[in-house]
């Protein structure tokens, strides 16, 4: 009897259990719980439609007031949807703190008073170059520009700062960094990589991930990053974003995974779909990507997030699903754990057929919301989702936007300079300003800024200077003027144009791209504008020297203004200081130290990655690497301690000396390549296995040395990622110089 009443009791506490739990609140921690046991016990008391809510994440553009990222909410439509579908997360918005923090307060709070386990909201933004949804916000140079400083230390100071005008706030997942390989001019979305070298791409990223992760521990909610977007997004057959993409398994091996790899291994928690198809294959319905790859071969185990109405896209533009009920088992089945559905609940119906059709399992469904409840755990979010008012202040520090001028400094490449014509000297006294960008925010700061592509001229903050009024605070002693640039069809404005050009000691002429996000930047041609094009040559018939500034989100073919320009500096889109990184290189303030991170196309239909092939000519305008400085570098006394290696694993050091000959102190960056003479698997005429840059000043030498061990560094990856190392001869090469050597 005594045991049959307690079984009773038992049973009755059991049933009871979960709601008895909710009062007490579910996700406050038990001392010696640990992040799985705390998200296991959540999702024990989760219905099946809560679960699902939790992997289903909806744009705040659905419930503001507007309908778009203004934050205004529409409380009782969010009520709703918080009420009705149990949505576990929300994306995107744009304003000032103010506004952010109110509205976030509003958001959290009724998300976790109005629903019955108080799970709170994972909040998403694209902080892809700094907190450019924050009016107040730093925006640092976009990534290929960042890339070209060849300088992680530089990322990461960049990195700490976005994540603390991020986590304070509360947008606990940040959509970056883009990992990418940006190895197709013609790709729209070529200005959001880091170039086209996988050591740099990886280098890069992985130090956003460990720096933007690391510093928002140091606030009660965390922020986490986002790798983007897996994997062989960005080298479509035709450059046009979200068009088939033909990847071979080993090409996939050795240029595509190793900067996702990086970024695993740095600590990244989410991952996001590329939204495009490989060999044939929708990636968001790709178990053999989703899973086999990403999961078990990568051993990635955070939070798989779909690019934006990727599931619904299956149907719409893949048509390798006939329904979203498909596409929806499809997705899932793949691997996905959450939906960027952006504007739709129907996966969530969808789903919950699925589930009780048996055609999805419940233990499935688990499995991506445990994932989920961790990751809202590992945040902080259970303790503390709300903003944190402490911390706001920092967003838009003066010091951190002496940070975004260095970077941007840091990384601008001088490409051209011919008879030396920068920086403009004392000689110069009249400085002519033209082009597109002469007097323009927006176009500094880029895309992805304010607005997804970019927003008008007076949104942009206030006390931004453009290059024209950051020239004048540059050269208080010199007079710029705004030259207007002539409409080319009239004679008249020409020939006023050139009169007023012809008065000036010295030219600066922005050219480039106006500004596009995605798809929406799509060309047929990549030479640059015809209006660029005629400026530079009207500027050029002259006798005043030119110096082009390029404002652009990749490398533009500018053969012409090549020949008609004295000067060219490569400036991307170089954020909220470019106008007085600029300025500042104009007049030697700056050193120029960046370098080409991909390499800058000398035809619109013949291009290569300096990672050719023996087969393949490489005859770009300027290469990979390329950047020029104010002074010289004199490379000297190339040495390696081994010419015989006899084994894979006594590492072999090199060293070489580098001097710099010139009056001036300046960084240099120093790229080791390594060529592998032989292969069964075509090997590329170099590689670049190592970047070190460093100060060295005016007249001294310092020495940079290379360890590898030859079994890592010899070696490369086949198709299934077997790494193969071959016997025979190699070549490290070092800015012109090159050492024979052979792996016995
Ligand atoms: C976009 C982009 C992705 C971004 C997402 C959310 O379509 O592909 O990079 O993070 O939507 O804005």
């Amino acid at each position: 009897m005594k045991h049959m009443f307690l079984k009773l009791t038992l049973g009755l506490l059991l049933i009871t259990a979960p709601f008895a739990c909710k009062q007490a609140s579910s996700s406050k921690k038990a001392v010696t719980d640990t992040v799985e046991q705390r998200a296991e016990r959540l999702l024990e008391q989760m219905t099946l439609k809560e679960k699902i809510g939790q992997m289903t994440q909806i744009c705040f553009s659905e419930v503001t007031e507007t309908r778009d990222k203004t934050l205004r909410l529409d409380e009782e439509l969010f009520r709703e949807v918080i009420a009705q579908y149990q949505v576990g997360s929300f994306l995107s918005g744009t304003g000032n703190a103010a506004e952010w923090k109110q509205f976030l307060e509003k958001v959290q709070k009724t998300a976790v008073e109005e629903s019955r386990l108080g799970i709170p909201l994972l909040i998403a933004i694209d902080h892809v170059h700094g907190s450019n949804y924050i009016d107040e916000g730093t925006i640092f140079p976009h990534n290929i520009l960042m890339s070209c400083s060849f300088d992680t230390s530089l990322m990461a100071r960049a990195a700490r700062v976005t994540a603390r005008e991020t986590a304070p706030l509360g947008l606990s997942w940040n959509f970056a960094p883009v990992m990418d390989l940006g190895k197709n001019p013609y790709w729209p979305r070529f200005y959001e990589t880091f170039g086209e070298d996988p050591l740099v791409c990886g280098a890069m990223g992985a130090a956003f991930v460990r720096a933007y992760q690391a510093e928002s521990k140091k606030f009660p909610s965390q922020s986490f990053a986002c790798g983007k977007h897996f994997i062989g997004y960005s080298d479509p057959e035709t450059g046009w974003d979200r068009t088939p993409a033909d990847v071979s398994d080993q090409t996939m091996a050795e240029y595509f995974m190793p900067a996702f790899q990086q970024a695993i291994d740095a600590g990244l928690q989410t991952m996001m779909v590329n939204s495009g198809e490989v060999n044939g294959r929708p990636v968001h319905a790709s178990k053999r990507l989703l899973d086999d790859l990403l999961r078990k071969r990568m051993n990635f185990e955070g939070v798989v997030v779909t690019d934006i109405k990727d599931i619904q896209k299956l149907v719409s533009m893949h048509g390798s699903a006939a329904n979203l009920k498909e596409a929806v088992y499809h997705a899932v089945h793949a691997g996905i754990d959450m939906n960027m559905a952006c504007s739709s609940f129907d996966f969530i119906t969808h789903l919950n057929e699925l589930v009780e059709e048996g055609r999805i399992t419940e233990a499935r469904i688990d499995r991506s919301v445990k994932r989920i409840l961790a990751l809202k755990i590992r945040l902080g979010l259970m303790e503390q989702a709300t903003p944190d008012e402490a911390h706001a202040s920092a967003i838009g520090a003066a010091s951190h936007k002496t940070i975004a001028e260095q970077a941007a400094a840091e990384s601008m490449v001088l490409l051209k300079n011919q008879d030396a014509s920068l920086p403009l000297g004392g000689d110069v006294q009249k400085i002519g300003l033209a082009g597109f960008a002469a007097h323009s925010k927006r176009l500094l700061n880029g895309p992805w800024t304010y607005e997804w592509m970019g927003a008008k001229e007076e949104r942009n903050p206030e006390d931004m200077p453009t290059i024209y009024t950051a020239m004048q605070e540059e050269f208080p002693k010199k007079e710029i003027r705004h030259l207007q640039v002539p409409d080319f069809t009239s004679s008249k404005e020409k020939a006023a144009f050139k009169q007023k050009a012809g008065a000036c000691d010295a030219l600066v002429i922005t050219v480039g791209e106006e500004l596009y996000s995605e798809f929406k930047g799509n060309i047929e041609n990549l030479r640059i504008g015809e209006e660029h094009r005629k400026l530079v040559a009207l500027a050029a018939e002259t006798n005043t020297p030119v110096a082009v500034i390029l404002i652009e989100g990749r490398p533009r073919v500018i053969n012409d203004i090549h020949e008609n320009a004295n000067a060219i500096l490569f400036a991307g889109y170089p954020g909220i200081r470019g106008g007085t990184a600029i300025a500042g290189l104009l007049s030697g303030r700056h050193m120029p130290s960046g370098k080409l991170s991909f390499s800058y196309p000398s035809s619109v239909g013949h291009f290569t990655n300096y990672y050719r092939k023996k087969s393949q000519t490489y005859d770009p305008l300027y290469a990979f690497g390329h950047g020029l400085s104010y002074t010289e570098f004199a490379y000297s006394n190339l040495q390696l301690s081994d010419t015989l290696i006899q084994d894979a694993e006594t590492p072999v050091k090199a060293r070489v000396t580098v001097t710099n000959t010139g009056d001036r102190d300046a960084k240099e960056t120093v790229l080791w390549y390594i060529r592998d003479e032989v292969g069964q698997i075509t090997r590329p005429m170099k590689m670049l296995k190592k970047f070190e840059k460093a100060l060295i000043p005016a007249g001294e030498s310092k020495t940079f040395t290379f360890e590898f061990i030859p079994g890592e560094t010899l070696s490369y990856p086949d198709g299934t990622g077997e790494m193969l190392l071959e016997k025979g001869a190699f070549r490290l090469m070092v800015k012109g110089h090159e050492e024979k050597f052979y792996y016995r």
